[in-house]
């Protein structure tokens, strides 16, 4: 076997591998989606079709003849941590194209066989973009043997949409506020994907959108006990990128990026998005809100050492981190949170 061989597969199986980190696939019930009513929203929901049907980011997904002369020669630190970053960010978007793709092959709704079937599209170049340049290293993520290989996880409609609305909407953050720091800071463009960003980052926006009028349509999920789940999606999704964020200090030192700033900046950008749809927000300034963040990461880091020094004293380790990690959780679920009232809720006030 071959160097390039056993990286190939390095990088399927750390695509393949299963952790609460690691992004998921999912599934969920293909009846339930095929009932969404998309009349109470109908006006909106056009303008936003019209959007996809435009498809402006056709031959967005395309190399320039300036990006092999933009390539860099990269530390092997931060190599290593580059391509961590492209596996999870290539899996997450394959995550979101055979979602997408499944519940359009599995419904008869045209609202959603239309709207899965742009989504789809969208994220399949979105994969086959990071895959080209996992390729370069000769690292690609084999994504067919993925889609078969990959456990996936069933999610009722609703978990759906709220932790998927608040991936895109993160994922908008993320590429956004990566693009704009890099156009005032040229230096720190250490590959050219990332001069891809800005109009990449509007198709996770509006992927976004279509989970935000789904809810919309139904505003029974924005009400009552689902606002406990909202909370919790919200914690989830904010902790996970925090966590994953910190254990990658060369690729944001290469960024210019301290990862705590960049973090928070996104977690606030992702708020103020996602109050137009959630009825509460997480309380960000709280000062308990970053200290318990800090202390999950450290935890993480904890918890990798531990994995990678094996046997009974590391199993017994992780044990003992997994519990600390529940009850910091907990204690970052019992920090008070800030109530909106956005155009639904004011008729539907939260019950609680
Ligand atoms: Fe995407
Ligand atoms: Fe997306």
């Amino acid at each position: 076997m071959t160097t390039t061989d056993t990286r190939h597969n390095d990088s399927t199986t750390k695509a393949r591998t299963e952790s609460l980190l690691t992004p998921r696939f999912y599934t969920t019930d293909m009846e339930a989606m095929d009932r969404l009513d998309m009349d109470p929203i109908r006006g909106e929901w056009e303008a936003l079709m019209n959007e996809f049907r435009d498809d402006s980011n056709q031959n967005h997904f395309k190399r320039d003849e300036d990006f092999d002369k933009e390539v860099k020669k990269l530390s092997p630190e931060l190599e290593q941590e580059f391509l961590d970053f492209l596996v999870s960010s290539a899996t997450s978007e394959y995550s979101g194209h055979v979602l997408y793709a499944d519940i359009k092959k599995a419904v008869k709704n045209e609202d959603v066989r239309e709207v899965m079937g742009y989504m789809a599209r969208d994220e399949s170049r979105h994969a086959g973009f990071i895959n080209q340049t996992l390729n370069d290293f000769g690292v690609p993520v084999n994504l067919g043997f993925l889609r078969k290989a990959k456990k996936y996880k069933y999610f009722k409609p609703k978990y759906i949409m709220y932790s998927v609305y608040l991936s895109e909407k993160i994922g908008y953050a993320r590429y956004i506020t990566i693009y704009r720091h890099l156009e005032r800071n040229p230096e720190f463009r250490f590959h050219p994907m990332f001069r891809w960003f800005e109009q990449w980052c509007n198709d996770e926006f509006r992927h976004g959108e279509v989970f935000a009028l789904m809810m919309k349509a139904n505003p029974h999920l924005l009400r009552g006990l689902n606002v406990y789940w909202i909370r919790f999606f919200l914690l989830a999704v904010y902790a996970t990128m925090y966590v994953r964020d910190h254990t990658r200090p060369e690729l944001h030192q290469a960024l210019g990026f301290d990862p705590t700033e960049y973090d928070m900046k996104v977690l606030k950008l992702t708020s103020e998005i996602s109050k137009q749809i959630f009825p509460i927000t997480l309380d960000l300034d709280n000062p308990k809100f970053k200290a318990n963040l800090d202390r999950l990461a450290r935890i993480n880091i904890a918890t990798v050492e531990a994995k990678r020094r094996g046997g009974l004293v590391g199993l017994v380790k992780r044990a003992g981190l997994g519990i600390a990690a529940v009850a910091v959780f907990t204690r970052l679920y019992a920090l008070p949170v800030e109530h909106h009232k956005t155009p639904e809720n004011v008729r539907l006030a939260p019950t609680w």
